[in-house]
């Protein structure tokens, strides 16, 4: 999603920071708008490091290719935060003399105030009445909180903490997608997905752990409840900020899991009532036999770690599928040898690969993604083969981990439409 982020001069510009992270982490194209004020608390340099994307205040930059329109036309998502009392009037006013006020203009997509001021500013009526007009005009407002403000005082007027805010602009705009697109396709399903990787201890610092991001299967579990299903999403370990997204929206219940066992007793648990289990989690397929009580030392020598195998969950939930239940696996596979253009080459052995894999585990679809030479774990990008339990090719979809996601939904609602 192409996501601007308004950042007016209050000294909640540092929390904005993380907010423009979590974004970015969560796979958006986040593009930064400061005023002019907000530079005297957050500085250019941050704002292009954390966005990844160049920052101006100016409406006299880029003007060939009429920046100033163009970051509002190309926008599914506008949040200021904080919104400075002076920013939200001159909004309500539709004052356009710097980059952020020509860009609220120019933009149809929603648009979430998190206003952030002293109680006193907040209270005035002059605000109250710039806020009901800017909420008539179908604005989102995010707070303000109450709590300790800088002064040292308290009262209404912190900014809600930049997870909140992200959940609840991801929330608005996965609302607003549904109604645009009639997505409720999902509507009355209910859904297990794992996501992340699990750690096997060794000793009480030290695990076997694998490179997941569990971007992918978060990403799965929002696409799923965007389009109306109830979500359970049995997390494993993730990168920061990957989880805040799915932890705002109102059909997720998150539960979260360490290792392969655990995650085998949550993903048994939750499958009875699951109408589709989707399996995106990297479980680690073996553990140490005996994991030692005490941190290992050095000067015990060079340790040898036994390893026994785990329980395949997958082949488990497989097993015990009940009729009507749909069961998606994922398989990361890497590509030796084949040369970065060759596509068809790359493919013809994923496919062969996943075939294979298909046919060992027996689930309802399979998805092959490819986790070698910056594809896959840790990148915002991903590209799948969907194949079925008799290793046809259903579907292929490349895109950002959310319209992998959506692929993979379209994939299993064909195939529960004609079973
Ligand atoms: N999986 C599982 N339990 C395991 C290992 C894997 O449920 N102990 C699931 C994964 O969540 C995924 C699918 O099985 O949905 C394929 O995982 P993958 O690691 O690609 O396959 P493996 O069976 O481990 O095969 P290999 O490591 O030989 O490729």
């Amino acid at each position: 999603m192409f996501v601007v982020v308004g950042v007016t001069g209050g000294i909640a510009a540092y929390k904005t920071v993380h907010l423009v992270r979590a974004l970015v982490t969560n796979g958006h194209e986040v593009h930064v708008v400061p005023t002019e004020n907000a530079l005297r608390f957050v500085g250019t340099a941050t704002w292009e490091a954390v966005s990844r994307n160049p920052v101006t205040t100016s409406v006299h930059d880029g003007v060939a290719e009429v920046r100033h329109v163009a970051l509002g036309t190309s926008a599914d998502l506008v949040i200021i935060a904080p919104a400075t009392a002076n920013t939200l009037a001159k909004m309500a006013a539709g004052i356009a003399d710097d980059l952020l006020g020509v860009t609220l203009l120019a933009t149809t997509a929603p648009v979430v105030v998190a206003p952030a001021m002293h109680t006193a500013m907040w209270q005035h009526a002059a605000t109250q009445a710039n806020m009901a007009t800017l909420a008539a005009r179908g604005v989102h407002i995010v707070g303000p909180a109450d709590g300790a403000l800088t002064g040292g005082d308290s009262g209404p007027g912190r900014m809600v903490e930049p997870d909140e805010i992200v959940a609840a602009a991801l929330r608005i705009v996965g609302a607003s997608t549904e109604a645009s697109t009639g997505r409720a396709d999902l509507t009355g399903l209910t859904v297990a997905v794992s996501t992340g990787g699990t750690r096997e201890p060794i000793d009480p610092v030290r695990y076997l752990g694998n490179r997941s991001s569990g971007r992918q299967g978060v990403a799965i579990a929002l696409a799923a409840a965007d389009r109306g299903a109830d979500v359970v999403l049995v997390a494993a370990h993730v990168n920061d900020g990957v989880l805040e997204s799915a932890a705002g929206h109102p059909r997720v219940t998150i539960e979260r899991v360490s290792t392969a066992a655990e995650l085998q007793t949550a993903m048994t648990d939750a499958s009875p009532t699951a109408d589709v289990v989707v399996m995106v989690a990297a479980v680690a397929d073996y553990r140490v036999a005996s994991v030692s009580p005490a941190k290992l030392r050095k000067e015990d020598g060079v340790p040898r770690l036994d390893l026994v195998e785990n329980p395949d969950v997958l082949a488990g939930l497989v097993a015990a599928r009940r009729p009507g239940q749909t069961i998606v696996g994922f398989a990361a596979e890497t590509v030796e040898g084949a040369g970065a253009g060759d596509t068809e080459a790359i493919d013809a052995e994923l496919l062969e690969r996943g075939r294979r894999k298909a046919a060992r585990k027996g689930a309802d679809l399979l998805v092959v993604n490819r986790v070698d030479g910056g594809h896959g774990f840790e990148r915002p990008e991903n590209r799948v083969l969907v194949l079925d339990a008799t290793g046809a090719l259903v579907s292929e979809a490349s895109g950002t981990k959310r319209s992998v996601a959506d692929a993979v939904w379209d994939a299993v609602a064909a195939r529960r439409s004609t079973a």
